[in-house]
């Protein structure tokens, strides 16, 4: 959840270091550091706080760097030791003369620290980091040799780690290695680039190579050695990078979470291009590889993500039963790794990830990989370390997302789930042919749809004025709407920290209707279909306790007048589809609001975009 970078080349290092650490802020942005290699010695540079901090630090020392062509950068979300300039990285040995930069956990660190303590170590961080430092250090004095140190201290590692590591004796050598954290190698002519994520290096090169878990690399301007664990030589495989660099930038908005919001229907055109030609024809879903057989064997469906892809996973949840009249479990990750899972090769399970990176949903799909599972992975990004486990595979194709608050992304796992039900559901012959059209031709629709709640904003932007100053906030909604009611909740909380929460509306009166009072709003997304009416009487019961109450409908019923104090209206639709449309406002509502109350909207207090630890 941090991220590494690093370079070799001719060019001076340090704006490309910098550079790529900005392109690597959703990772984190806690603090940050670069070490380059000057004549005579490795400088080490760092900063608490956000990028501009070390940019400052830097432009007091641009003498010092400008003939440097070699160096490797980080930028931190803190797990070990608060985010300090000590703790910082890069982090180097007793000497100074090697250095490293890490993303990743070290598991045994306190046991590789009391080792390297009692070898004369004297350690300056609280970090797990600073005691690979020292282990490589000690290799290195053993065999004078870089690449045969990191891979003597990766043996003695566990956890996860991104490693990039550089030495004074080495005027141009980078050595680079990984296990369970992402890690690519850009290829440019005579030089390589190191990055934890493709869009540091973009800008300089489309060739890139995918390190797996446990090789190493040793780059020099002109050559790269790719070996493996038992330190047998392997040729690497490069590939082109599909990433337009112009993609990551704001493009006139603001801040990138409301580009993202403004970009979604235009993801949704993208994911159903190719997929969904008109009602009448099959979904075409051409990495999901399930055989008829497969199929015909399936009889449970288990889906594992954190986050806002869990409350994907659970309006998917709602559309496979209904579609395919199949049992599907969804659970978080985090909780789904640490009990005894019931899951065997007539399970499908599904894994939904934007950053295809949660380190929780990796292990919880290798767990049922490893029980013979088929896995199915819906992810943003088709390279992660999660695609490359699956056997099938829906890449959602929503674009780079940069602001750490998901939005596109989560409507393009919506997009996803509605065809794999749809396909489940042809493949099963589970819906009548005019139910699919009808549901085929609606989902044809959303992008028009979403246009029209993004073309009037104004009830949005006037709700976000009167509710910024509350300190509490309840979300209620019914059926297939309840997730959405968690995901507009979750998008409050990160982005303004208002303590937001979503409820199952018939379970207010089992508890959380204590709370209510002429403080507290209540926003109730109350949309045409099989649960309107009920949740409209538990909206009336929110309102008899005094709540200030807010409705977010396509609805044109007059008690929805009588009974809130603030409507936002939105197109009708399909209830099933419904979950897409309510959605819009909701991200936006959470938008204003952090905007109104002066927040870092796309990069939040505490977070990262992409939690690579569990
Ligand atoms: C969403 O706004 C958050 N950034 C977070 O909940 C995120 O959805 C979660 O960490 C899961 O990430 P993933 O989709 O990349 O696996």
């Amino acid at each position: 959840m941090c991220g590494i970078v690093g370079y070799v080349g001719l060019k001076p290092v340090a704006d490309i270091l910098v550079d790529g650490l900005e392109q690597l802020e959703y990772r984190g942005y806690d603090s940050s550091g670069i070490a380059v290699k000057t004549d005579s010695k490795i400088a080490v540079y760092k900063a608490e706080g956000k990028l501009q901090n070390l940019k400052d630090v830097l432009r007091a020392h641009t003498s010092e760097i400008t003939t440097a062509t070699m160096g490797i950068g980080h930028i931190r979300w803190a797990t070990h030791g608060a985010p300090t300039v000590v703790n910082a990285h890069p982090h180097t040995c007793n000497c100074g003369s090697l250095v490293i930069v890490h993303n990743g956990i070290i598991e045994n660190y306190k046991e590789l620290k009391e080792k390297m303590e009692k070898l004369g170590c004297v350690f300056k961080s609280q970090t797990d980091t600073e005691t690979v430092a020292h282990l490589i250090a000690h290799k290195y004095a053993q065999t004078k040799d870089l690449t045969k140190a990191v891979s003597l201290a990766a043996q003695e590692i566990e956890g996860a780690y991104a490693l990039c590591v550089m030495h004074n004796d080495l005027k141009n050598t980078l050595v680079v290695t990984k296990r369970n954290a992402p890690l690519v190698i850009g290829v440019g002519e005579g030089e390589y680039f190191v990055a934890s994520d493709v869009p540091a290096i973009i800008k300089h090169t489309k060739k890139a190579i995918y390190l797996n878990d446990n090789q190493i690399a040793t780059l020099t301007p002109d050559s790269l050695k790719l070996i493996n664990s038992n330190g047998e030589e392997l040729s690497p495989k490069v590939e082109v990078l599909p990433w337009e660099p112009v993609a990551l930038s704001k493009m006139g908005y603001k801040h990138f979470m409301l580009k993202e919001i403004h970009e979604q229907p235009d993801v949704i055109r993208n994911i159903l291009f190719g997929k969904l030609h008109t009602p009448a024809e099959p979904i075409i879903l051409d990495e999901v590889k399930l055989t008829q057989k497969d199929l015909k064997d399936l009889n449970r469906i288990q889906i594992v993500a954190c986050g806002t892809s869990l409350h994907a996973a659970m309006v998917g949840k709602y559309l496979i039963e209904q579609f395919c009249n199949i049992p599907v479990d969804v659970e978080a990750s985090s909780e789904y790794i640490y009990r005894h899972t019931v899951t065997d090769e007539h399970t499908l399970v599904v894994g939904v990830s934007q950053s295809g990176e949660t380190a929780d949903t990796i292990t919880a799909i290798k767990q049922s990989q490893a029980r013979g599972s088929h896995i199915l992975i819906i992810t943003n990004r088709p390279d992660s370390a999660m695609a490359r486990l699956a056997d099938s595979l829906i890449p959602v194709n929503a674009g780079i997302e940069v602001s750490v608050a998901a939005t596109k992304s989560y409507i393009a796992q919506l997009i996803s789930f509605y065809l794999l039900a749809l396909y489940l559901a042809e493949a099963k012959g589970s819906l009548d042919k005019s139910a699919l059209e009808s549901f085929k031709a609606e989902m044809m629709l959303l992008p028009q749809k979403v246009e029209q709640v993004l073309g009037t904003t104004d009830d949005i932007q006037r709700c976000a004025r009167v509710y910024s100053s509350t300190k509490d906030f309840i979300y209620i909604a019914r059926g297939i709407n309840y997730p959405t009611a968690l995901e507009g909740a979750l998008k409050l909380k990160e982005i303004s920290y208002i303590n937001a929460t979503g409820y199952p509306a018939g379970e207010l009166k089992h508890g959380p209707i204590a709370m209510l009072d002429e403080t507290m709003p209540v926003l109730s997304i109350l949309m045409n279909g099989s649960v309107y009416e009920k949740l409209l009487s538990n909206s009336e019961e929110a309102k008899a306790r005094n709540a200030r109450m807010i409705a977010l409908t396509n609805s044109k019923d007059k008690k929805v007048e009588e009974l809130f104090d603030n409507i936002i209206r939105v197109p009708d639709v399909q209830e099933l589809f419904s979950p897409v449309i309510a959605m819009i406002p909701l991200q936006l509502l959470a938008y204003y609001i952090a905007e109104f109350l002066g927040k870092d909207v796309d990069q939040p207090r505490n977070l990262a975009k992409s939690v690579t630890v569990e």
